[in-house]
């Protein structure tokens, strides 16, 4: 089966960038939102990624062009699925509003189209079962941000088909991506164990082993890591990264218990970058300033 026209549902952090990708891999890309504003900021950051790109010489101006010219954007999640050949779901990891996408899209596209979620957590059988094509879904888990991270975990439900995988590794190699086939079991490989990594890390801030800016330079510099557990919190979002443990400690235990202090941080709206605040302060500078 060939792919040409993709449907991303969400424009928000992972929509955008998956529509990024997708689009630059020469794909009729439909982004789709339910708010406008999202819709315009996605559309403008997209166009921003791609300058990028060109500066640093990895877009050239025909690429960029090409790019433009195969994505639209639209309010309308019935009208963009009618024609496509895959959908890639990015709304928030909340199981009642995916369910409401894959029942709305079920209701609209072609049956020969192949669902996925780019959800953290959630069961693809589950969500599988909110459509008539459970051979037909599999999980697409895109990284943050999607047009620098290489990986896409693509995980089966339980009636995935063969087909189904061979069809969406095609489409995230040309993406630009290596993929990593897994089975069903919650929060993959990724997710289980960053999310783990994240609320060591923030138990540390709060029993005060040491200042947020040497947890994540100790990470970083002792092991390797790209970045700090702490700042990666911040790039994806503490609610996110609260949503996600909150699922694994219900279905893997205690283990995932969230940190008390991320908690707090999600109530006071410490968010993250988003946010201009997380467990750093972002409002006055780019920069990581002291928490
Ligand atoms: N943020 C990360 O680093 C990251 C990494 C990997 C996977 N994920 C997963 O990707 C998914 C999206 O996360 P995000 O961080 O991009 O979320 P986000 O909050 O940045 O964006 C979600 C977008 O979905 C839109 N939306 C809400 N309801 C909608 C609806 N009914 N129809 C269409 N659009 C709707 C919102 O307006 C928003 O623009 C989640 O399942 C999350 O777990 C996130």
């Amino acid at each position: 089966m060939t792919i040409r026209n993709v449907t991303v549902v969400g424009a928000g952090i992972m929509g955008r960038g998956i529509a990024y990708v997708s689009a630059l891999a020469g794909f009729s890309t439909t982004l789709v939102d339910v708010a406008e504003d999202k819709l315009h900021e996605a559309y403008e950051s997209i166009k921003q990624t791609a300058n990028k790109g060109m500066d640093r010489g990895k877009v050239t101006s025909e690429q960029k062009e090409s790019l433009v010219a195969n994505l639209n954007t639209t309010l309308s999640l019935e009208a963009a699925v009618i024609h496509t050949d895959l959908v890639i779901e990015a709304v928030p990891e909340k199981l009642a509003l995916k369910k409401h996408i894959m029942e709305t899209a079920e209701a609209h596209a072609p049956s020969h189209a192949i669902f996925t979620s780019n959800t953290s957590t959630i069961s693809p059988t589950e969500l599988a079962s909110y459509t008539k094509r459970p051979e037909q879904f599999a999980v697409m888990h895109f990284f943050n941000p999607v047009h620098r991270m290489r990986l896409v975990e693509m995980v089966r439900g339980l009636d995935t088909t063969d087909e189904t995988i061979a069809v969406i590794r095609t489409v995230a190699e040309q993406m630009g991506k290596e993929t990593v086939e897994v089975n069903e079991f919650p929060g993959f490989v990724t997710s289980r164990i960053s999310a783990l990594v994240g609320n060591e890390a923030f138990h540390m801030l709060q029993e005060g082993v040491a200042t947020a800016e040497d947890i994540d330079k100790a990470i970083r510099l002792g092991l390797n890591y790209p970045m700090g557990p702490l700042e990666l919190c911040d790039l994806v979002g503490l609610d996110a990264r609260l949503n996600n443990l909150n699922y694994l400690h219900q279905t893997l235990g205690e283990k995932y218990r969230p940190a008390p202090l991320l908690e707090q941080y999600v109530k006071a709206g410490r968010l993250g970058r988003k946010a201009g605040k997380g467990v750093y302060d972002y409002t006055n500078t780019s920069e990581l300033i002291k928490k």
